[in-house]
């Protein structure tokens, strides 16, 4: 069995990743600032195979204590989405970049890294984006992914690099500001949503499949070492509107079109993600069950946000 450090495992992906990873027999080992608490730790808190540090992934000397000789590197912790980068740009180059630096500065030749990047590196893409497809991010969020992504292919460490659809669906840290989250989240409490830019064709990915290509990278880390993915599934390609639609079949509510309002990361393109499929992974959850499984969870997790209107 081996031993596998997490950093943001008490994220939204990590949360859901980490008791997947422990399932298997493994020990791992979370390394997070909690800067949204410890709470999403609670419910496998007690396996007995879990150690949690509270750590800075900006700070190189706990990073390389945390490093240690564990086996693996699943590297999530970052700044996460445009929103978050362009409120804080400092914060977001020294977490996304500058820690990765310091998690590549950490590893030996033996230790395996898993990198967690993001569809918003390509920038905008005429047609169809596959992984060989020139990355030109528009946004903070994307540049500092794609940073990272440079520092790793020319550290001469093992690795490979994931760039994830949109995720979406359930986890112990949730998530409101993900597209499909944020509109079920917004026709249950609301009764409307706003849509802009409706006709742009977005990719999606269920939180639980976005854990399980961890696993499934372990187990097949010999054909993708070395390599970037897009982790998605063409099943799971839809416009904004598709989405909108699909929600109305579960709950009543109203489509307000508007003509303001544009997405920074300009994300209109499919994704191609034969080279995934290749190896064997598909998504394992539709979005029509994702969306059932959203409205019984959001219809009774209400949030306190004064910019919300319920
Ligand atoms: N959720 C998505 O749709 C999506 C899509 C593409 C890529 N990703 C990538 O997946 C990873 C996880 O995303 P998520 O959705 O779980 O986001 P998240 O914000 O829920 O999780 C990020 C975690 O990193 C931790 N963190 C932040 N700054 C830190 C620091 N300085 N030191 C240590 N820990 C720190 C946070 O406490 C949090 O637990 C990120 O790298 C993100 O870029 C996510």
């Amino acid at each position: 069995m081996a031993k596998v450090l997490i950093t943001g495992g008490a994220g939204y992906i990590g949360s859901v990743l980490t008791p997947m990873i422990l399932q298997r027999g493994h020990e791992v080992t979370i390394f997070d600032s909690l800067m949204f608490g410890a709470q999403p730790l609670l419910g496998f808190s007690s396996h007995p195979k879990l150690n949690i540090i509270k750590g800075d992934i900006r700070d190189a000397s706990a990073v390389a204590r945390a490093v240690g000789d564990h086996d693996w590197i699943l590297h999530l912790a970052a700044i996460v989405g445009y929103p978050a980068c362009a409120a804080d740009p400092h914060l977001s180059v020294s977490t996304n970049v500058d820690g990765t630096r310091n998690v590549l500065a950490a590893m030996g030749m033996g230790q395996r890294l898993i990198f967690a990047s993001t569809g918003s590196t390509y920038g905008k893409v005429l047609g169809v984006a596959n992984e060989e497809t020139p990355i030109a991010p528009l946004t903070l969020y994307g540049r500092t992914k794609r940073d990272a992504e440079m520092l790793i292919r020319d550290s001469g460490r093992q690795h490979t690099i994931l760039r994830f659809a949109t995720v979406f669906g359930s986890s112990p840290r949730m998530r409101l500001d993900l597209l499909v989250n944020d509109f079920v989240y917004q026709a249950l409490h609301n009764r409307q949503i706003v849509l802009f830019e409706g006709y742009f064709r977005r990719t999606f990915l269920h939180s639980s499949d976005a854990a399980a290509i961890y696993p499934f990278t372990m187990e097949n880390f010999d054909a993708m070492s070395g390599k970037v993915f897009n982790v998605g599934d063409e099943s799971m390609n839809y416009t904004k509107r598709e989405i909108a639609i699909k929600i109305k079949e579960y709950v009543d509510y109203y489509l307000h079109e508007a003509q303001v309002g544009s997405d920074p990361d300009q994300r209109d393109y499919e994704v191609d993600y034969s080279r995934l499929r290749s190896i064997g992974f598909r998504a394992s959850v539709d979005l029509d069950g994702s969306i059932q499984e959203l409205v019984k969870i959001l219809r009774v997790l209400t949030i306190f946000n004064p910019l919300r209107n319920a």
